[in-house]
């Protein structure tokens, strides 16, 4: 099967923890896209009646572009579920985000939510986070200066991400900086806390202690694994 069968199968597989009536908050990048469109189609189709926050521009303008009612996270109380993509998980359900560089918003609107549903394919499964290079939000001021302390935290090297040849700007205006520390990242919790305490470190990409479900796709099938806890 290839990867966008599979990212489609499991997004559209998530679409089973919506109900009517929920708050939900929709997440970015390739594999929720699907979950987003299928929603949309729900929403349009069958009366599904959502709310949802958008995590990033792209996906408020896809969520909008396929009928979904959207809200400001502000004028609600809160989220019943997020549903959102990854670019690792370990076996305890940590996870690596900020892929699509829209870690911010995902985090907050993943804090404000009661549940979090992540959908994923094989692809993202470790044992130990970090071969995926770990995006870190920091402010266009001094970047560079919190890059390097990025390195002497982390003892790796880190790179400004860039788009189109120059450093990519968030929706936030901040940049990303990614650290590509190899599978080495053991103690998630502790390694956000370290980076958090640098002033220009706006937001982590490690998803500590968030993720309650990850929908699986694998060519034998689309898998629930649900946190123990
Ligand atoms: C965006 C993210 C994405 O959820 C993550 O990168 C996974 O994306 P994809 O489903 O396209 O592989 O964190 O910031």
């Amino acid at each position: 099967m290839d990867v966008e069968a599979l990212k489609k199968e499991a997004g559209e597989a998530a679409c089973a923890y919506v109900r009517s009536g929920m708050n939900v908050g929709l997440g970015t990048g390739s594999t929720v896209k699907y979950t987003i469109l299928e929603l949309g189609r729900l929403v349009r189709e069958e009366g599904l009646n959502i709310v949802g926050v958008p995590t990033s521009i792209a996906t408020k303008t896809l969520a909008t572009e396929v009928g979904i009612p959207l809200a400001d996270l502000d004028d609600l109380s809160g989220l019943d579920v997020v549903i959102d993509g990854t670019d690792e998980f370990d076996p305890s359900f940590q996870l690596i985000k900020g892929g699509g560089a829209a870690l911010l918003r995902e985090k907050v609107v993943a804090q404000a939510s009661k549940r979090m549903v992540v959908v994923a394919d094989e692809r993202k499964r470790v044992n130990v986070l970090g071969a995926f290079p770990l995006p870190i939000e920091v402010t266009p001021f001094s970047h560079n200066t919190t890059r390097r302390n990025i390195e002497s935290v982390l003892g790796c090297k880190v790179v400004m991400r860039e788009e189109s040849g120059v450093l990519l700007q968030t929706d936030n205006g901040n940049h990303i900086a990614d650290a590509h520390t190899g599978a080495s990242i053991t103690d998630p919790e502790k390694t956000e806390t370290a980076l958090l305490a640098l002033a220009g470190v706006v937001q982590v990409g490690l998803f500590n202690n968030m993720c309650d479900v990850v929908v699986l796709a694998s060519s034998t099938g689309v898998k629930i694994l649900e946190k123990n806890v």
